[in-house]
């Protein structure tokens, strides 16, 4: 799928390819917007629209913090946050619609009060949210069926790269899993030759048997739906951020 071009430059200037906006949401979503996002929104220290600072953990929620980039419609984020009421979870999501989508599922799972609830939303670009986190705050993270940009031409706008990778590697905890799918074959050979090439990051589970099936602990999403229906398979990618060592490079194994 290629997003039709609606791009605006993000806080730390890059350019955001892809939709904010899609189809006219309804009234009922359009109040979910209004009413339960602010709520439920990790604002960035210094955000013009900042009511707190960065609220990471719920006060039910503090085993961990997991991060999802690129939610989409938040099936996936909202069975695991369902899964696991002990972990606090963060998604990022600047597609509004989709934030819409995933709002309406914490409605209907009781998740949408922030005193009750372990989900709070950046609805905006993934890259100023990593780059405002803390170092070593996030125990996994999540990028599941990111933009393929297929053209040469766009490969440069493929969420995963070199860029990205270092603020995950920043932010991630010693043996934090790094988790990504795919159905784009030349998407998949093109994560793997980043993120084996980095120093940071070990694959864990690079026997076929293992990536080619979707584990029990990793619910679907609709953008994998469509995958599957059109006939494609999809890959499902584990990662681990290597150790930090005292001296600041990188261990063998955690
Ligand atoms: C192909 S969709 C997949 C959505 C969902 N993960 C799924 O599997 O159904 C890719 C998603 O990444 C989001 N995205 C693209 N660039 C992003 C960025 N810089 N930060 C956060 N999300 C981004 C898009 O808005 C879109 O919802």
């Amino acid at each position: 799928m290629e997003p039709k071009s609606n791009s605006a430059v993000s806080r730390h200037g890059a350019v955001l390819f892809g939709r904010r906006r899609g189809p006219k949401l309804r009234p009922a979503r359009r109040r979910l917007l209004d009413d339960v996002l602010p709520r439920l929104r990790a604002d960035l220290p210094n955000d013009a629209l900042s009511s707190r600072p960065l609220d990471l953990y719920p006060p039910h929620a503090q085993d961990d913090l997991w991060l999802e980039v690129g939610f989409g419609g938040g099936e996936h984020l909202l069975a695991v946050a369902e899964a696991n009421p002990h972990i606090a979870f963060l998604g990022c999501e600047p597609f509004v619609n989709g934030v819409a989508r995933l709002l309406s599922g914490l409605v209907g799972a009781g998740l949408a009060d922030p005193a009750a609830g372990n989900v709070r939303i950046y609805p905006d670009d993934a890259r100023d949210l990593i780059a405002a986190l803390p170092e070593a705050s996030v125990g996994r993270a999540f990028i599941l069926f990111p933009d393929p940009w297929p053209k040469s031409r766009h490969h440069k706008r493929r969420l995963v790269n070199k860029d990205v990778l270092d603020g995950l590697a920043r932010t991630m905890k010693n043996g934090a899993e790094l988790r990504i799918a795919t159905d784009h074959r030349a998407y998949c050979r093109w994560i793997l030759a980043r993120i084996l090439t980095h120093t940071e990051f070990a694959w864990t589970n690079g026997h076929r048997r293992s990536w080619a099936s979707r584990p029990p602990d990793w619910p679907g999403t609709r953008y994998e739906q469509k995958a599957a229906a059109a006939g494609r398979d999809s890959v499902y990618l584990i990662f681990r951020r290597r150790a930090r060592t005292k001296r600041g490079d990188i261990a063998g194994s955690p």
